[in-house]
């Protein structure tokens, strides 16, 4: 094998890299909460492939499936047959779905996803228009991007317009930044009761549905208020407008409750599922009310690799895996512990802003001081890159890049907790002290 200079000076020559720069990082291998290296190196990750293996890295549970339905089939298209693993999968989905009856669809990435819930709702309801918060993100093909808005390292992406038509933005419960320079609760969630006028004076009074992520991944943990979303569902059952949430990053036990809707305690008519659906097999599902998944009409979507029998089988290994294991428990139970923790970092710090987050989702926003807000976009990436120093990988995210994302496995014990503890504050504070000497 050659050193890593040479590895990775290959790798840029020969693989597009330009549209997700990656950390200087080989990984050769990986065991539930760690990565390792070429040089043998392991690092604690706490981003978990992205909020993705919920269940830890190379769960056997889930390794075995995926070896046993190897043995039997791979594909054969599942969109022209009948496949085993399918049903299973719908079926296992129906037992812990947070609406009742309802009927999946399989695919292979939360954009895709993004995609067919769209045109599931446009069909059902003959409507076209859709409303998405301003700074979320849905993915990456054009029409999931059309109903995201630029964050971040996403920002220049939003040039390669003209996006689909009759996406309306509204307001994001983005309480440490209100666009609308009101204090939570004395608000009286202004930016949920706004909607109202939005659907009446911005709108051809057309609209399909509402899309939302419970809790804002990609924008920076974005934790709207515990009303938030009641609040809204009560201006959408009255202009009869759909709920889908997108649980690709919230779904399958991160925030503590299995559901992000159970956060919220609020009823989806659809929901978006990806990442931890198949720890780390690419598939997706649209899971939606009864009637609304039956009015798809022959040719309203199909994909050659759609519910794919390896798939759906990492994919019911993992349900299995963390419903017998009540993951989002211990999700909520380490989760209290390291927002605890983070917080008595975000006292003693001049640039952590705010912590928050529901569960093992959570972001800890930094700013260049905390009287301006004023966004620590730099300060985040050195936080990072310190971090990673101290042999812990986090995630970047928020609408200036400047909100580190804490989103482990859903296995993790208090000494990952205390791990991931020692090294975040002493990169935080390195970095307050390069700060201090070198003004970034
Ligand atoms: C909330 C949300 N929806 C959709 C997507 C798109 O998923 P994918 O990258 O699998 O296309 C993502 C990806 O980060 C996401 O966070």
């Amino acid at each position: 094998m050659t050193d890593e200079k040479t590895f990775i000076e290959d790798y840029d020559r020969n693989v597009v890299t330009s549209f997700g720069k990656p950390f200087p990082l080989i990984v050769v291998q990986a065991e539930d909460v760690f990565l390792t290296d070429l040089k043998g190196k392991t690092y604690l990750d706490f981003w978990a492939g992205i909020a993705t293996v919920n269940a830890g890295h190379n769960n056997p549970k889930i390794q075995r499936a995926v070896k046993e339905q190897l043995e039997q089939l791979v594909h054969c298209s599942s969109h022209s047959y009948y496949t085993l693993p399918a049903l299973e999968l719908a079926q296992k989905i129906a037992e812990v779905a947070p609406f009742k009856p309802c009927i999946s669809s399989f695919h292979t990435s939360g954009s895709e996803a993004s995609d067919v819930a769209i045109k599931m709702v446009r069909r059902y309801t003959e409507k076209h228009e859709v409303l998405t918060l301003q700074g979320s993100y849905h993915g990456q093909t054009y029409g999931a991007r059309s109903l995201g808005t630029p964050v971040a390292a996403y920002s220049k992406a939003f040039t390669m317009g003209p996006f689909l038509p009759g996406v309306i933005h509204v307001p994001t419960p983005y309480c440490y930044r209100c666009s609308l320079g009101h204090t939570y609760p004395s608000c009286h969630l202004q930016c949920a009761k706004m909607i109202e006028d939005i659907i009446n004076f911005s709108t051809s009074r057309n609209v399909a549905a509402y899309m939302a992520e419970p809790i804002l991944g990609v924008g920076g943990i974005v934790t709207p208020p515990p009303d938030y979303f009641r609040e809204v569902k009560k201006i959408l059952n009255d202009h009869d407008i759909l709920l889908i949430l997108d649980e690709v990053q919230t779904g399958l036990g991160r925030t503590g409750e299995m559901w992000g809707s159970q956060v919220y305690n609020v009823k989806p008519d659809v929901i978006t599922l990806a990442k931890a659906l198949g720890n780390g097999w690419p598939i997706s599902a649209v899971v939606a009310s009864q009637p609304i998944g039956d009015a798809f009409e022959v040719g309203d979507h199909f994909s050659t690799w759609g519910a794919n029998p390896v798939m759906c089988a990492a994919a019911n290994a993992t349900i299995e895996f963390i419903v017998e294991n009540k993951l989002w428990e211990n999700a909520k139970e380490m989760g209290s512990l390291l927002i605890r923790r983070l917080k008595e970092v975000e006292e003693a710090s001049g640039i952590v802003g705010e912590v928050r987050g529901r569960g093992l989702m959570i972001g800890v926003e930094v700013v260049k001081d905390k009287k301006s807000k004023a966004p620590g976009g730099e300060e985040c990436k050195a936080i990072r890159r310190a971090c990673y120093d101290e042999g812990l990988l986090v995630g970047a995210g928020g609408f200036w890049s400047n909100v580190i994302r804490i989103q482990p496995p859903l296995t993790i014990e208090e000494t990952h907790v205390e791990r991931c503890m020692e090294a975040f504050e002493k990169a935080v504070k390195t970095v307050e002290k390069q700060r201090r000497s070198h003004p970034i």
